[in-house]
């Protein structure tokens, strides 16, 4: 694509880029294939092995001497509808950003804006990143051009959505030194270092799809720590899920996750006569909201923050699973037992809660879902018709001479269409318990030895209405016009359409209690936040981070968008003609200061 975005192109961007409809069938389908094709060959074709080929020197150099103040942003979770993902990308660019709250926010944009994973949803392609990711951030790069700051250099760590085409849309996107607006891609592989002024450094980690960090990608690390960081550095960790709250601790003795990765530094470190190097700082991104944890490892306080608000619909926050995940696994004194204290959410677990009221509007924001079980109930419907039909029933009464054997063979078939109905019911609901497959930290009561129950409990409720209003019909017809003439001129038609109505009804019906399991699971036991918060696709709650790396300490100011413009214009203006998107009269963008804290210099020997 050009550089030149015309107005016709941003129109149709603006237009076609909603935020993707986790239950539309094609959608689903297409992403679900993505994600098996990618998780099958991810494990044996893991491209990240032929990275150590490719030429990326040990540390990209932001230290600059000169430079009076340094700061770089922080986004994650960024290409997905056209109104939260702009919105960001305009505050990103604004060379005057005003936040209320913070007077002394740097201003400006950063000397360089991290991307921290899933920078484009469903799934990768070159296509994706285009109109999801490209196209609003050159957009928002005109708007701020006339003011001319000088261009940020950008770097990402892919996310599991990066990575389900095998990154190589990624990798043609920020390995290859291109323009993305006002930005420029500078790093060749998915992971990388930066060294930054005042002896702090920033790792980005690629953890791939199971979080798992690769052989090659450790030594790089490693190399660094022995060659380049000094005692007493400051060291601040990318990833892009955040694996203190999210790791798989059964899984942890078979892969090298974050902290083992965090462990082998520190050993590496102490060997290479570099004892106080000191982690301070986790960013991550993968949940869609912001959260602070505070905790304190090796006599040293870390903060782990969780900043996926750059674009993608919003996660909730009241749920509290990953804080109680923490306490339980630091009874068990393992060595990444460190306790992780929620210090700040954005939104509030009260404004979290709240979004989820009036959430019946499931099929206003997803009505495929209803027409997928509308089919399915039309063709059980439909075979349930057919089955107690009154060309069957002559068929076997003449040739058996028996009425009583056509109607058993009618019911005995009808019987079994409701058990197939039943059966794939149970199926689906079977398929979609969200089950801890944490069984080291999970607190909630649903393991995977539950799934049975929690499922035939909730196919039970889909499918005991629906059986008894099919059978209580035929039995009403049954016995209602059993011998009487009008019983063979007008039962079938008659029967068939009460059945395909009940059929109707009943899809709707499950709609609603699909909808409710929803959220009695995440209400009652914080399950299913993930399904259900995608179906509501809220674009609000948006946040990214601005740190500014001073000589005694950092400074994070973590900003918040509480409400996202719907309505955009395309003005002619700034520069020659170039169309500029602003948001419509009515519409504004009002960031606030979620909160504003500080890291100061570990004292050496500390
Ligand atoms: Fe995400």
């Amino acid at each position: 694509m050009g550089q030149h975005l015309t107005r016709q192109l941003l129109l149709y961007t603006i237009q076609s880029s909603q935020m993707t409809r986790w239950f539309d069938l094609r959608m689903l389908s297409g992403t679900l294939r993505d994600i098996a094709v990618s998780s099958l060959f991810g494990d044996r074709f893991d491209c990240r092995s032929s990275m150590t080929s490719l030429p990326q020197p040990d540390y990209y150099d932001y230290d600059l001497k000169d430079a009076p103040a340094f700061w770089f942003d922080y986004t994650a979770d960024v290409g997905d509808g056209w109104n939260p993902t702009f919105a960001i990308a305009s505050l990103l660019c604004d060379p005057s950003l005003a936040v209320q709250g913070a007077p002394e926010l740097p201003t400006g944009p950063g000397r360089l804006l991290i991307m921290g994973g899933d920078q484009v949803y469903p799934t990768a392609s070159r296509e994706a990143y285009d109109q999801r990711l490209l196209v609003p951030y050159r957009a928002a790069s005109y708007h701020a051009r006339d003011h001319g700051p000088r261009p940020s250099d950008l770097f990402a760590i892919p996310g599991n959505h990066d990575w389900y085409d095998g990154l190589g849309s990624f990798l043609h996107l920020f390995a290859r030194e291109r323009n993305v607006g006002r930005f420029r891609t500078r790093q060749h592989r998915s992971y990388f270092a930066l060294k930054l002024p005042h002896r702090v450094w920033l790792l980005a980690i690629d953890g791939a799809l199971s979080g798992e960090i690769d052989f090659g990608q450790t030594l790089y690390f490693h190399n660094l720590v022995r060659t380049h960081i000094q005692d007493g550095d400051r060291l601040i960790l990318c990833t892009a899920k955040p694996d203190w709250v999210a790791s798989d601790a059964t899984a942890s003795k078979a892969q090298a996750t974050l902290f083992d990765f965090e462990e082998e530094l520190r050993a590496v470190a102490t060997q290479s006569g570099r004892p106080h190097i000191a982690i301070v700082l986790r960013l991550s991104g993968d949940l869609h909201y912001y959260k602070h944890f505070e905790s304190t490892e090796d006599g040293q306080e870390v903060h782990s923050l969780i900043a996926g608000g750059g674009g993608a619909f919003l996660h909730p926050t009241h749920t509290g699973s990953e804080e109680q995940v923490q306490r339980q696994e630091s009874q068990e004194s393992t060595p990444q037992s460190a306790l992780f204290r929620l210090t700040k959410s954005f939104p509030s677990p009260q404004e979290s809660r709240a979004q989820t009221r009036g959430s019946l509007f499931l099929f206003r924001v997803n009505p495929s879902l209803w027409l997928v079980l509308l089919l399915i109930y039309l063709l059980s419907g439909l075979a349930y018709s057919l089955a107690g039909s009154e060309i069957l029933q002559g068929a076997i009464e003449s040739t058996y001479g028996s009425r009583t054997a056509g109607i058993a063979t009618a019911a005995t078939l009808q019987v079994l269409v409701l058990c197939a109905h039943a059966l794939a019911l149970f199926g689906c609901c079977y398929a979609l318990v969200d089950v801890s497959k944490q069984r080291q930290r999970a607190v909630t009561t649903w393991e995977e030895r539950d799934r049975f129950r929690i499922a035939i409990q909730h196919a039970m409720v889909h499918i005991v209405p629906y059986a008894l209003l099919q059978l209580g019909n035929s039995l009403f017809d049954h016995f209602y016009y059993a011998g009487s003439t009008a019983y063979h001129a007008g039962h079938s038609v008659r029967s068939n359409l009460i059945a395909m109505s009940i059929a109707v009804l009943c899809s709707l019906l499950s709609a609603i209690v699909f909808w409710a399991y929803l959220q009695i699971a995440l209400s009652r036991y914080g399950r299913h936040a993930n399904d259900a918060f995608a179906a509501l696709r809220i674009e609000g709650y948006k946040n990214f981070l601005r740190i500014e790396v001073k000589p005694e300490k950092l400074v994070i100011y973590a900003i918040g968008l509480r409400s996202v413009p719907r309505h955009w214009e395309v003005v002619e203006t700034f520069l020659e003609g170039t169309p500029c998107v602003v948001p419509a009269s009515d519409e504004e963008l009002r960031p606030e200061l979620i909160e504003r804290f500080e890291i100061a210099r570990p004292p050496i020997g500390s």
